[in-house]
């Protein structure tokens, strides 16, 4: 059995001061609800990690970064290491989100570099991949993703099946409201978790593997029930602490 992973990215959204009054609603809602089926993380702009971290306390949230640098420090003008990450109170990083991909034009190869930053930092890196609309029309989807997969693992290490995990975006589901349906996405993910057989032999069975793309709560519980899908990666429904509540609610 594998804990399934409820994961927000608040992306650029939410000052940090609104974002420290939301997570204390927020840990006030969780003690009362059962959430122990489940780990809980919110990726966050980078401004605000530290902040949330001091009000974490012992609560069952953890936190997580959006992205990181490549490079471990140096004459790099806004980037972000995975040690500030670390230090700031981040224990997750978004790796190749498809808005990076697409709006900051980043590769598989780039993605593989900041998957082997992450892992210098003891950050759990969570790399995300999927097919845009035309890819998956023209019959492409499996293709495309065990590509980016592939490249972005090659040559990292890991030694525990919690080193890493993988989330599953379709880029046509992103902020669309049109999910995958449950078939679909478990179809992928199983396609996933057998390509990670050849990459991590003693580790694939356990790699969380994460659905992401318009997940809410009308459809959470549906996707999580799901064999191969270990969890979701949430954008808008994770900005609301009602919505984000009922997804973790249905996470069982
Ligand atoms: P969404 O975003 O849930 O708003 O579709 C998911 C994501 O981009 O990670």
């Amino acid at each position: 059995m594998i804990t399934p992973l409820i994961a927000g990215n608040w992306k650029m959204q939410k000052s940090p001061s609104e974002a420290l009054a939301w997570l204390e609603g927020f840990i006030g809602d969780l003690t009362k609800i059962n959430y122990s089926h489940a780990d809980i993380l919110l990726n966050v702009p980078a401004t605000h990690i530290a902040s949330l971290a001091k009000c974490l306390g012992e609560s069952p949230v953890t936190l997580g970064g959006q992205d990181l640098s490549e490079h471990d420090e140096g004459a790099f003008t806004g980037e972000i290491s995975g040690s500030m990450l670390r230090d700031a109170g981040a224990t997750f990083v978004l790796v190749g989100h498809s808005e990076r991909r697409q709006y900051h034009h980043e590769n598989d190869e780039l993605v593989n570099r900041k998957i082997q930053a992450a892992r210098r930092h003891d950050l759990v890196p969570i790399l995300c991949v999927g097919e845009t609309k035309s890819q998956r029309d023209e019959g492409h989807a499996i293709q495309v993703v065990l590509k980016q997969l592939r490249t972005a693992l090659n040559g990292v290490e890991l030694r525990h099946h919690d080193d890493c995990a993988i989330a599953y975006e379709p880029v046509w589901a992103i902020g669309t409201g049109q999910t995958a349906t449950a078939t679909d996405a478990q179809e992928m993910l199983s396609v996933i978790r057998n390509d990670l057989k050849g990459l991590f032999p003693d580790l694939a069975d356990k790699i969380r593997l994460l659905y992401g793309g318009s997940m809410n709560p009308e459809n959470s519980h549906e996707l999580l029930d799901m064999d191969d899908i270990n969890g979701g990666l949430i954008g808008g429904s994770s900005l609301e602490q009602e919505s984000l509540l009922a997804i973790i609610r249905s996470a069982r």
